[in-house]
């Protein structure tokens, strides 16, 4: 994990996507911006829904649109929630991402300090495709 406090733009893109966030609920806004190889930036927030369970997750929502968008590889997704705290991504997020891109850094910060992790060391011994194998 290096802390930094170097300015990241994909973390501005992910504060902008904040904005757009639905948290009626929780009242916890979550915006994320995930980079393709090429440079491209695909943004998501959360959004909620009055039957809970159904709620997207920002990283989630900026994953599902660049794949549905044709992009398949990643280098970095940027995350920022509320209280200028960091915001690491949940267990569900970890594992789609590490799905489709585990070499994926994950930036989060807390408005002035960044934090870089590997993605492969937020899931360790992560279930992957290799073990729906048949023998
Ligand atoms: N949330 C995210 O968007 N990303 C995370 O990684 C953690 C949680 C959202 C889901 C829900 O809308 C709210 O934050 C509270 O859990």
């Amino acid at each position: 994990m290096s802390d930094q406090k170097k300015t990241y733009p994909l973390v501005v893109a992910a504060q902008q996507a904040r904005k757009h966030a639905q948290a009626r609920y929780s009242h916890f806004e979550v915006g994320a911006a995930l980079e393709t190889k090429d440079g491209k930036v695909y943004s998501g927030c959360n959004v909620e829904s009055s039957s809970y369970g159904l709620t997207i997750c920002a990283e989630r929502v900026a994953l599902t649109k660049a794949i549905s968008e044709g992009e398949n590889q990643f280098t970095r997704i940027a995350i920022v929630g509320p209280n200028n705290e960091f915001c690491p991504p949940c267990g569900a997020c970890r594992q789609l991402l590490f799905d489709y891109a585990p070499d994926l850094e994950v930036i989060t910060s807390n408005g002035s300090e960044t934090q870089v992790h590997p993605l492969k060391d937020l899931l360790p011994f992560a279930f992957e495709e290799t073990k729906l194998k048949r023998s």
